[in-house]
């Protein structure tokens, strides 16, 4: 059965939540795990009723990436306001919901620490269970939002700190069968944006310049590892430093495009070609995209294509790729990585 007993904080009330729980569940979520504050509602695990996310894109360009401290202070100004227009926008008030619900981890400790305290406090103010998440297994309950997904089925979870595949058995039994042993995509993303000379963020700032290059230009390494599903993206950034010094050397102007469309197509290429293989292996034939970078458009096109010959293929909706409080609420919800108690700590890796 999917569904699980939580406790009202003030008046320990038991109220189930989850599919199976017999009634409708309306789960407010909040997320500030990195550089996004994020507040949302949804209504059991799948239809969004609002949606709000105040990007701190702007405030970190100057520094050319994140800064923790800085991210922090930008979320504890934003969080007040986030949550006033999710309850607005959803025209729905505090008595409403049937939970509340925050990331808990991986990501920054001063961030979560906001985002999480803030979901504990209206818990509490409201005596309505507390549900922690975990911001993982959130990318991937992104999928459930707007769509009639169920397991089985093979998830590959892209972001900038985590490159996994992920053999969904159920919604409560996920197996982690291959992660990257060095970088993880999104941060080779950001790297090789940067030898490019590209700002930030870089990831999405490459995609938009590949598409205007020759992905055939450079022949690029692809690493060889004992674990078929494991990746590894180090190799690949030094080439690409190699490359782009090598060119320097030759060209007047860096073939910045084309480098970007190669460096794109190599792990299009590896992406594609390791989960396909997974899911072939555990005999299921739908494939589920998450993360930031499930937002890249040729990996979008490589894996939609696959289609073709008889797969299902998932891709979050582009808002709901990136970080985002509703994909919080589905996984608070389908009880994906959830941690229950107002005791919980936010923790900064897996
Ligand atoms: O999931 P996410 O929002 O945050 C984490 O949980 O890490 O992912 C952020 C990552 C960044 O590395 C960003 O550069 C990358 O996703 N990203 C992209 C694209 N959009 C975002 N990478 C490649 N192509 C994109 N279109
Ligand atoms: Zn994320």
């Amino acid at each position: 059965m999917t569904a699980k007993e939580f406790k009202t904080p003030i008046s320990d009330k038991s109220i189930l939540i989850g599919p199976d729980s017999g009634y409708d569940n309306i789960i407010f979520a909040i997320e500030s795990s990195c550089d996004e504050t994020a507040a949302a509602i949804v209504k059991n695990g799948r239809e969004v009723l609002s949606n709000i996310v105040a990007s701190q894109i702007k405030t970190h360009i100057e520094f050319g990436g994140v800064v923790p401290e800085v991210a922090a202070r930008e979320h504890l100004e934003a969080i007040n306001l986030v949550i006033a227009q999710a309850f607005e926008q959803a025209n729905l008030t505090p008595n409403d919901i049937t939970a509340f619900a925050a990331t808990v981890g991986p990501g920054l400790v001063g961030s979560l620490l906001v985002g999480l305290n803030a979901g504990k406090a209206l818990a509490l103010a409201h005596d309505k269970p507390f549900i922690g998440v975990n911001h993982l297994n959130a990318h991937v309950c992104a999928n459930f939002l707007n769509t009639d997904l169920k397991p089985p089925f093979i998830a590959l979870l892209i972001s900038g700190g985590h490159t996994q595949i992920i053999e969904v058995k159920n919604f409560l039994e996920q197996k982690i069968i291959g992660e990257t042993i060095d970088d993880a995509i999104g941060e080779a993303y950001d790297k090789v944006a940067r030898l490019i000379g590209l700002p930030y963020p870089g990831g999405v700032n490459l995609d938009k310049l590949a598409q205007t290059g020759n992905k055939f230009a450079f022949k690029l390494p692809e690493a060889k590892l004992q674990n078929e599903y494991d990746f590894s993206f180090s190799g690949l950034k030094t080439a690409s430093l190699q490359l782009i010094q090598n060119l320097k050397k030759t060209f007047i102007e860096l073939p910045k495009a084309d480098i970007a469309a190669s460096f794109q197509e190599n792990v299009s290429s590896v992406l594609l070609k390791k989960t396909k293989k997974a899911a072939d292996n555990i005999n299921t034939k739908t494939i589920v995209l998450s993360g930031g970078v499930a937002a890249n458009s040729e990996i979008r096109k490589k894996f939609f294509a696959l289609q073709n010959n008889g797969y299902k293929v998932y891709a979050p909706e582009m808002k709901f790729c990136t970080d985002n409080a509703a994909m919080i609420a589905s996984s608070a919800y389908f009880l994906a990585g959830t941690m229950d108690s107002l005791d919980v700590e936010v923790f900064s890796r897996m």
